[in-house]
């Protein structure tokens, strides 16, 4: 796309959702479905490629007003569409975070703000014990869902959302989707469409990790470290999840088999009360693995690596070629080859129609993490229009996630090699 016509794309009246979606009721889930045939032909009709993500906003609902319900908030408007409601722990929480999510109104709780007939799309964005119970409400209750990852804390918490997902999609067409959103930088994009075109060759080996320095200390402390709140696993499940969805996304493969050992550097955390506590989760993972398709891998996975901030890495080698994506450094992708090597830039003038696709700005103008959410946003929006847009995460994968935490957690346990249920 050239830098004029991505302008003038940024530029496009953007369809305001509000009017046009009056109407809908809690279980009238097809008040979407009021467009014009015209209308619905722009959501349904998949760009192809260089003409930007489809626009179609939605009236949302948020549930959990700090890091990800910004970054959920500011998705959700800039594509075009409204945060109706937002809830949080208490009613206080919410109203001080409104404003600055650009929230039209504050529910005063979470039962509440799914019960709304102002909500299209509910997004869970709370601690993670909390997603099963307010994703199946909100299920229950006929809205499309978007519930932050990890979707679950347990296989069965995860298997539960999923077949209740699934049998809302086959009902009338309900989208649920767990923001993987690393899927959505355009150089990840790139990387998959090279190892889909055999660019790559056969892979041998697919490694990495992601390291984090926001624990590094026995002062710090979060949620996330009870495992009452966060989960049995921490570091894999909050951020481990992530590095394995990238990995079977770009490169097609699944893993298999396991073997994996984890360190706790503090037996003990001091908590924002100035309390010590026990602390009974990970701060680190390491893992060997086997794919399906024969290709081997390590990973590291890191809360207390210091300086290391949100280094997702991911390296894949095959026969002909090895490309490497860092999540820090998201407009670049390395290839490396015998003869030369290259440091590929984000253009969409120069890149695949797949990664092209997800380039909101011309090349030389940085685009990062919050794009992916406005993305994934975007996608979501598409798909509740009747499209499939090609890797939106959905329930399913929020599963996948959980089962290869349980095998994780089995192998930590039993320190042998576990084969990780499909
Ligand atoms: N996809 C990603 O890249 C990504 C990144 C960070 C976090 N996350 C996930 O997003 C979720 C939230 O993480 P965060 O960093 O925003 O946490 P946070 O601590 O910043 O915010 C949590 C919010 O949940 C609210 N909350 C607590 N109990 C609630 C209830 N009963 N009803 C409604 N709201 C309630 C709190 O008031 C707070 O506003 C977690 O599941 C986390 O794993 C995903």
């Amino acid at each position: 796309m050239r830098a004029e016509e991505v302008a003038q794309d940024l530029r496009s009246p953007v369809l305001e959702p509000g009017p046009r979606f009056a109407g809908a009721t809690t279980t009238d889930t097809r008040a979407l479905s009021a467009a014009t045939d015209d209308e619905r032909a722009t959501t349904a009709r998949p760009d192809p490629g260089t003409t930007g993500l489809p626009r179609r906003g939605y009236r949302a609902g948020i549930l959990g007003v700090g890091f990800m319900g910004g970054v959920h908030a500011r998705a959700v408007r800039t594509g075009g569409g409204v945060v109706t409601l937002v809830a949080a722990s208490d009613v206080d929480t919410a109203r001080d975070a409104a404003d600055l999510l650009g929230a039209r109104a504050v529910a005063d709780s979470a039962e509440e703000l799914i019960a709304s007939p102002d909500v299209d799309v509910v997004h869970v964005c709370t601690p993670n014990h909390l997603h099963v119970e307010l994703a199946r409400a909100a299920l229950q209750a006929g809205k499309h869902v978007v519930c932050e990852k990890p979707l679950a804390v347990d296989v069965h918490g995860a298997a539960e959302l999923a077949g209740l997902a699934a049998a809302a999609r086959e009902a009338d067409g309900r989208v649920a989707v767990v923001p993987f959103a690393y899927r959505f930088h355009p150089m990840v994009r790139e990387a998959r469409e090279r190892v889909r075109r055999g660019a790559v060759g056969t892979i041998s080996l697919v490694h990495g990790s992601y390291l984090q320095d926001w624990l590094l200390r026995d002062s710090d402390d979060n949620w996330r470290v009870d495992p009452a709140l966060g989960g049995a696993s921490r570091a894999f499940g909050d951020i481990g999840s992530h590095f394995c969805d990238l990995l079977e996304f770009t490169t097609g493969h699944r893993i298999v088999r396991l073997v994996a050992q984890s360190a706790t550097v503090y037996p003990q955390r001091v908590g924002a009360d100035g309390v010590t506590h026990r602390v009974e989760t990970e701060d680190a993972v390491t893992l060997q693995y086997q794919t399906d398709r024969g290709a081997l891998g390590t990973a590291v996975i890191s809360q207390v690596s210091a300086g290391r901030k949100n280094r997702l890495f991911l390296e894949i080698s095959g026969t002909e070629s090895t490309l490497t994506f860092d999540q820090e450094q998201p407009e670049t992708l390395w290839e490396g080859r015998r003869d030369a090597s290259r440091l590929l830039v984000r253009d969409p003038e120069t890149l695949s129609a797949a990664a092209a696709r997800y380039s909101r700005l011309p090349a030389g103008h940085p685009q990062g993490y919050q794009e992916c959410f406005d993305a994934l946003v975007a996608d979501t929006a598409a798909a509740i229009g009747g499209a499939v847009p090609d890797g939106l995460p959905t329930f399913d994968d929020g599963l996948r996630a959980a089962r290869l935490a349980a095998a994780v957690g089995e192998s930590v346990r039993s320190g042998g090699w576990v084969e990780v249920s499909r």
